[in-house]
């Protein structure tokens, strides 16, 4: 002998949604996060008006005639795209066959079920493209180009440029899955940020000069903080390099501004350049892995797609956050907020 209002209680201390259903198929008590899905069902509302879903309302007729427990998938589109399981069960309350019915949603577990998909195919895709290249010229070296030495000087070039390609990808997984499985753990070593800064202005000479780019530094004498030193070298050294890379505009001067400023205890790292920009619609997939503007320019630029992927992780990791600002034919300004303790 069990009373609706006993299970309603133990409905509202359940996390997940949940409802329960009479044997006219009205709803006879539904739990807080249930009515947070569900805004406009009330208690004695037709199940079939508060879910618009045939499937659920098949499933609750089958377990009301008599049925056994059920689990259906139950897609919702609008506003947003959701996917739940829902799971309808049979309940005696006074005599009467009632249907529990709760809902599991899965939305984020398939989201990463798909990144997971995708980033194994993005990377065999990345993988693949170099490595065919590198057989296709063993194979020419091989037969067609064998006593060729000129041919052969040049097809080595090429597949030792394939070859780096494919060990700057490994690299920069790696470093990501580093970053990743420390991710919990916030660095505590300290370090000395503008240091760092100017190290990775040095070592990127070579690749100022290829775009005929100055970059400037605008920075106080020190700035202590927490951090992991290794992780701000890899990160200043793609926001600068990629203001160099994508930032400068051919046949020209280009200017590249590095800033570090202490705004009310963090530390903002800013990148600005003055080349082509970045459309609106891009900014906001720009930390995602592999996603680049233009591929056949950041592969002509030795770029794996996983820059700012890595930027995004090292920032996390020092509970820092980076802002993305541009608008197109006005350069790009990209700011790492860094937390100095
Ligand atoms: N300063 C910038 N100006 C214009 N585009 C940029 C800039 N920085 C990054 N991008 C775009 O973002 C993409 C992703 O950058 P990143 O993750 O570092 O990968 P990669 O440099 O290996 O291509 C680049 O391919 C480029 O299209
Ligand atoms: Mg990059």
């Amino acid at each position: 002998m069990k009373d609706l209002s006993l299970c309603a209680a133990m409905l509202e201390a359940l996390r997940d949604p949940a409802m329960i259903v009479d044997g006219e198929e009205r709803l006879s008590a539904l739990n807080g996060p249930m009515k947070a899905l569900t805004p406009s069902a009330r208690t004695g509302d037709m199940l079939s008006l508060a879910l618009r879903s045939p499937d659920i309302l098949d499933a609750v007729r089958r377990v009301l005639a008599g049925g056994v427990a059920e689990t259906v998938i139950w897609r919702e589109l609008v506003p947003v795209e959701r996917v739940f399981d829902v799971f309808a069960s049979p309940l005696d309350i006074a005599g009467e066959a009632h249907a529990v019915v709760t809902l599991r949603d899965l939305t984020d577990l398939r989201r990463t079920e798909r990144m997971r998909v995708d980033f194994i195919a993005n990377v065999s895709h990345e993988l693949r493209t170099p490595l065919a290249s590198l057989l296709g010229f063993v194979e020419t070296l091989q037969g067609p180009a064998r006593n060729d030495p000129a041919a052969r000087e040049r097809f080595l070039d090429i597949m030792a440029e394939q070859g780096r390609r494919m060990s700057r990808l490994i690299d920069d997984l790696l470093s990501l899955s580093r970053v990743e499985q420390r991710q919990h753990l916030r660095p505590g070593a300290s370090v000395e940020l503008v240091s760092v800064i100017r190290q990775v202005i040095d070592s990127l000479g070579p690749i100022a000069r290829d775009h005929r780019a100055k970059l400037h530094l605008d920075a106080p004498e020190m700035v202590n903080m927490l951090g992991d030193r290794d992780e701000l070298l890899r990160l200043a050294e793609n926001l600068i390099g990629n203001a160099l890379k994508y930032g400068s505009l051919p046949d020209q001067d280009n200017q590249v501004e590095v800033s570090i400023t202490l705004i009310e205890g963090e530390a903002r790292l800013r990148v600005r350049d003055h080349g082509a920009g970045i459309p609106r619609e891009h900014i906001p997939r720009l930390t995602e892995r592999f996603y680049r503007v233009d591929a056949g320019a950041s592969r002509a630029n030795g770029g794996t797609g996983l820059g700012l992927a890595l930027v995004k992780h090292i920032l996390m990791r020092h509970r820092g956050r980076l802002e993305i600002m541009s608008n197109p034919g006005e350069g790009a300004c990209f700011d790492a907020w860094l937390p100095l303790s």
